[in-house]
């Protein structure tokens, strides 16, 4: 049986390595050479695996039954209604405050060619845990290839009609984390359409919008303080980016969602989903008050996480992709954060 603080460690040719731990399958770092070399933890969180466990939960973690929103954690599946647990105002946020980023993974080596090292981690959801519908079964793979893609692989069934949107909440800094803001870094997003929010619903609105003359707009690539420091309403709500960015031409195939790099350290990480969407945020609500990788404070905009799902609130949006998981049907989810080295 897994712990909570088992450390499992995925590592390559090239000298790349990926570090996680039983809980939540929570990523703990990611070290990643630049090209001269120079090795580089790039993702946000803490020193030790003892703070890890003490702090947020979310850094790094596999988030479910249905990360990010579902407004006021109410859906509706073949005239039923259910009632989620409002836990983060009067939505409802990640799954519940028990959700999957929670729980204890079973964890165990996958043996595949595909993979330089790969494990598999598994979770069994109880009919009515986090008061979802039905047992959730699921499988997560964690590869690491020679060419530097660290690959997410989710697989679930369910026993009755559920919602489901599962990701992964690793916040990104490739600079490194601990050397400051990600507001100088690079990125660019194969999205010419987001899904604006409004604070009053503390989520998305429904609407569709072209990011074209807005902030939004990471067609072309551009730096993440670029858009932090904009005169733009939909920056302010937030303080930064938290959007969901619809992507282009998407057709349940991998394609490209997002490219992120720094200009100064060199490295440079590309995006791969098969899913319609991606949440960016930039961590606004971080405060500096917690202390984090190389002894620093884990300040506003430390990192950018980069999680590829279906829209928030779809369940509630006829128009959104659909999230409605039936017994007789596979979810799967492909996410492919390749390091270009
Ligand atoms: C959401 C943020 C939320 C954060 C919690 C992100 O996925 O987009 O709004 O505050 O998770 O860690």
């Amino acid at each position: 049986m897994t712990k909570a603080a088992d450390v499992f460690k995925l590592k390559n040719r090239n000298n790349v390595e990926v570090t996680f731990i039983g809980r939540g399958g929570q990523i703990t770092s990611i070290n990643v050479p630049d090209s001269k070399g120079s090795i580089a933890d790039v993702v946000v969180g803490y020193e030790t695996i003892e703070e890890a466990l003490a702090g947020d939960g979310y850094f790094g973690a596999l988030c479910g039954r249905y990360a990010n929103r579902v407004v006021k954690g109410q859906f509706e599946i073949d005239g039923e209604k259910y009632q989620l647990e409002c836990n983060n105002d009067q939505n409802h946020l990640h799954g519940g405050s028990d959700g999957f980023n929670n729980r204890i993974w079973e964890v165990e080596a996958y043996d595949t060619n595909k993979f330089a090292q790969a494990y598999k981690l598994s979770l069994t959801s109880k009919d009515g845990d986090q008061k979802y519908p039905g047992e959730l079964k699921v499988e997560v793979i964690y590869g690491l290839t020679e060419e530097n893609e660290f690959v997410i692989e989710y697989i679930a069934n369910t026993t009755k009609a559920t919602i489901i949107n599962l990701t992964s909440h690793a916040y990104f800094n490739l600079k490194g984390a601990g050397t400051g803001t990600v507001e100088g870094q690079n990125l660019q997003l194969n999205a010419s359409k987001f899904t604006p929010i409004s604070a009053e619903i503390g989520t998305v609105t429904g609407e569709i919008a072209e990011v074209k003359d807005t902030a939004m707009d990471f067609v072309e690539p551009k730096t993440v303080g670029e858009a932090c420091a904009a005169d733009c309403p939909q920056v302010k709500i937030v303080d930064g980016i938290d959007h969901n960015f619809v992507i282009d031409g998407y057709d349940g195939m991998l394609r490209l969602a997002a490219r992120m790099s720094d200009p100064e350290s060199g490295r440079e990480m590309e995006v791969y989903t098969d899913q319609p969407g991606i949440q960016v945020y930039t961590g606004s609500h971080f405060d500096g008050s917690e202390t984090g990788k190389l002894g620093a404070p884990i300040v506003k905009w430390a990192g950018l996480a980069l999680e590829t799902q279906i829209f928030p609130d779809s369940p509630n949006k006829e128009h959104f992709p659909n999230a409605v998981l039936r017994p007789e049907e596979t979810y799967k989810h492909t996410c492919v954060y390749k390091f270009i080295i």
